[in-house]
């Protein structure tokens, strides 16, 4: 079993997929932490049961960041391959990066290191990487609006922090206006700011405000309409300069979609349980796309989101 594990860790080091580089560089934060540029995206309540392979699938592709949220439900899954990637040695902890997410039941201030704590124990680890507040809407456990100050929340990221239980905190589905609260009243300015961008919704302007402020910026349903989104939803993946980009590099529609992301300094999280998929979504660090081929994509921009 020995030889057989030390043999699995030899052939990731040798494919360049073993240490803290894994395959996708990494990123500084303001916080001085660093975070590897393309994640893992987890969320789909159908594919729970896939998620403990699918950690395993990323890591041994390369993948070395894992987004998940306590929405999810699926922590207690993607602690399993967590545990398994450790065991088999393919990683050590500290080359892992964990992002999970506080969700809008639990912005109480004192509520928020209690949540992580839970997530933490779902995940089995000590402390994620990156703790973002979900959405800046507070609501209770029925799911009615609940009167809490993001402000408040924010306090409680800030204590999560002290102590330990996470090494950067950061926000997602925040507008420039909040995060500038956050800012005039706070000692931390958020590391990240989590949003849906794709080609049919570019967010130019509001990643801009965040680069302005030192905020990276994690690209949420990367692939945008370039996937089935349920029915009725066309995959535009054979518009014909899409095509010709993905031609030129040999490389497949979504991948130009992650490359187009990349290339704007974003991070995008695809998320997929299949390991084919998976693997594809990390060989995008062998090309970059001109500047006209990014202006060509982001000029298919409707303002249209996925999820409102
Ligand atoms: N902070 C937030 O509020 C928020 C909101 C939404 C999402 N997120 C995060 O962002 C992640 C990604 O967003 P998302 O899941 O909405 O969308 P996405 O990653 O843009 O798309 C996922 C869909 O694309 C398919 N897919 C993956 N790779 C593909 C490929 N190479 N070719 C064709 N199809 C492919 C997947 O199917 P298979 O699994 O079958 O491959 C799945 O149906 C989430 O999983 C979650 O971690 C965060």
């Amino acid at each position: 079993m020995k030889l057989f594990l030390s043999a699995v860790a030899i052939f990731a080091l040798f494919n360049g997929i073993s240490g803290l580089a894994g395959k996708a560089p990494t990123k500084v934060l303001n916080d001085g932490n660093k975070i590897p540029t393309l994640a893992l995206g987890t969320f789909g309540f159908e594919d729970i049961p896939k998620m403990r392979s699918a950690v395993n699938y990323a890591i041994e592709a390369g993948y070395r960041h894992i987004d998940t949220a306590a929405l999810y439900d699926n922590e207690q899954e993607i602690g399993k391959g967590i545990s398994d990637v450790l065991k088999k040695g393919l990683v050590k902890r500290e080359e892992l990066f964990v992002t999970t997410k506080l969700w809008n039941d639990k912005h109480a201030r004192d509520q928020v290191v209690l949540a992580l704590r839970e997530s933490l124990a779902k995940l089995g680890l000590d402390y994620v990487d990156l703790y973002l507040i979900h959405s800046p809407e507070a609501m209770n456990e029925d799911g009615s609006p609940a009167n809490i100050d993001y402000l408040d929340t924010w306090k409680g990221m800030e204590e999560a922090k002290q102590l330990g239980l996470t090494k950067s905190i950061g926000v997602s589905n925040f507008n420039t206006e909040q995060i500038d609260r956050i800012k005039a009243n706070s000692k931390t300015v958020p590391a990240v700011n989590q949003i849906e961008i794709h080609p049919s919704n570019t967010q130019e302007k509001l990643v801009a405000d965040c680069f302005a402020r030192n905020i990276a910026v994690m690209a949420y349903s990367p692939f945008g309409f370039f996937v089935k989104r349920g029915e009725g939803n066309k995959p535009g993946n054979d518009d014909p300069r899409m095509v010709s980009i993905a031609k030129k590099y040999n490389k497949s529609v979504t991948q130009i979609v992650l490359r187009y992301l990349l290339d704007r300094d974003l991070i995008p999280i695809p998320k997929s349980t299949n390991q084919a998929r998976i693997q594809q979504n990390i060989d995008v660090f062998d090309f970059h796309l001109t500047p006209q081929e990014i202006a060509t994509i982001s000029s298919f921009n409707k303002n249209t989101s996925i999820f409102s």
